[in-house]
């Protein structure tokens, strides 16, 4: 079937496609693994085993593999058995020279948590999902794994009678706390990274959206330790904007890590390949996350298409990786347009760094209202010429 990296692989005269290590890239082991089992319809492919997701990843130019502890190992597995798996695959990612930068807990397949983890209205339910979540950092840490996300997708309800929500955000808090306190403990060098989600699989889920999951961690004992790994289909779903999301995640300084995909507006979550929702947005988000220092992961959370054979797997996550790629082009290249900046400048974009009282002037020193000529002070903002100029660029019309 040829090698798939050469089938994706294009470059312009300018930009090499070709994803090394250093661009950070990573996916989880549930997103090409993925079988295409959906709600109606059974499997249309077979179960991909670890070892050989990491030899591909390494072959396509990937930086690291995340997993759920159950994507790796079997709940029950304990002792030799458990041993003989993780080093199977330790041997796999080292031999493929690839990182294990985030592992997570998987919270949501069993049926035990069909009423949530650290939030179920179970006690017994939260202790368990507890020490699973204990169980899986012990592993993060052996695979020097320095980021730990946290996706509550059955943390939530269907009916507004069935949750106590302030009780539920206590115990998510408790929960979120503890962990903490045990990552302490154990002198781990581990943050935690909520991925908030509006819905799917619960009709309403706890922490939505960005804003939600920030108020939270803001009044969390050990917020230091805690962030974020927001995801572009969930804020989609939610109707959001995801450029907005993150850049108040990073003006937190909360932006831990992040889940790149697309998303065709507000409906199930698709998990398509990043760009292939909103192709605009994806713009300026790279243009965001290449501009803002941010030296995390580039994490591709979505799903070859239940459509694709085994060789559609490797070309769509090549098309993650490449799409990135075009649009990190892109978007340096928006930016160093001197008509870019020209026009950046007579919308004012830059003026807005600027605090709006003097050094020592206080609203009290303002103007009476009736004293300013607020005629004199309406103005036009080009912005569409700006909009206008990034599509020029994403199109290849320019530079
Ligand atoms: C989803 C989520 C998950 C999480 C994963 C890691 O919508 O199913 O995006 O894919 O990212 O469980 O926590
Ligand atoms: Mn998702
Ligand atoms: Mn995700």
């Amino acid at each position: 079937s040829g090698s798939p990296e050469r089938l994706h692989v294009m470059s312009y005269a300018t930009v090499d496609l070709t994803p090394t290590p250093e661009d950070k890239f990573t996916f989880g082991l549930w997103t090409i693994g993925w079988q295409a089992r959906d709600p109606f319809g059974d499997p249309t492919r077979e179960p991909m085993d670890p070892v050989l997701a990491a030899e591909k990843l390494g072959e396509l130019g990937a930086y690291g593999v995340t997993l759920h502890d159950d994507d790796l190992l079997s709940p029950l597995l304990t002792g030799d058995e458990r041993e003989a798996a993780i080093s199977r695959f330790e041997k796999a990612v080292d031999a493929a020279g690839l990182k294990i930068p985030m592992i997570t807990t998987n919270l949501f397949t069993h049926p035990v948590f069909k009423d949530g983890a650290f939030t179920s209205n179970s006690r017994d339910v939260r202790r368990y999902a507890l020490a699973k979540v204990r169980r899986n950092l012990d592993l993060a840490a052996r695979f020097g794994a320095t980021t730990y996300v946290l996706w509550g997708g059955r943390e939530g309800s269907e009916s507004d009678a069935a949750k106590d929500v302030q009780a539920a955000l206590d115990r998510y808090a408790e929960g979120l706390d503890s962990l903490c306190d045990y990552i302490v403990s154990q002198g781990y060098d581990i943050r935690l990274a909520i991925e908030p989600k509006p819905n799917e699989p619960r009709g309403d889920i706890l922490l939505p959206t960005i804003g939600h999951a920030l108020g939270l961690i803001d009044r969390l004992q050990h917020a230091d330790m805690v962030g974020l790994n927001p995801e572009v289909g969930h804020e989609q779903m939610a109707g959001l904007n995801m450029v907005h999301g993150v850049a108040q995640a990073l003006w937190a300084g909360k932006l831990f890590h992040i889940d790149l995909n697309g998303q065709r507006g507000p409906k199930y979550d698709q998990d398509l390949v990043f760009g292939h929702g909103d192709l605009l947005n994806a713009f300026f988000l790279v243009d965001l996350l290449e501009t803002s220092g941010y030296s995390g992961m580039r994490h591709f959370d979505y799903k070859p298409a239940r459509t694709e054979d085994s060789e559609g797997v490797w070309r769509s996550a090549a098309a993650n990786m490449s799409t990135y790629l075009m649009l990190k082009q892109r978007a340096a290249q928006f930016r160093a347009d001197p008509e870019v900046q020209a026009g950046m400048a007579a919308a004012g974009v830059d003026t807005l760094r600027e605090p709006t009282l003097n050094p020592g002037e206080t609203v009290a020193d303002l103007p009476e209202i009736t004293d300013v000529d607020v005629e004199a002070l309406v103005r036009g903002y080009p912005f569409v010429n700006l909009n206008q100029l990034a599509i020029e660029h994403l199109m290849g019309f320019r530079g």
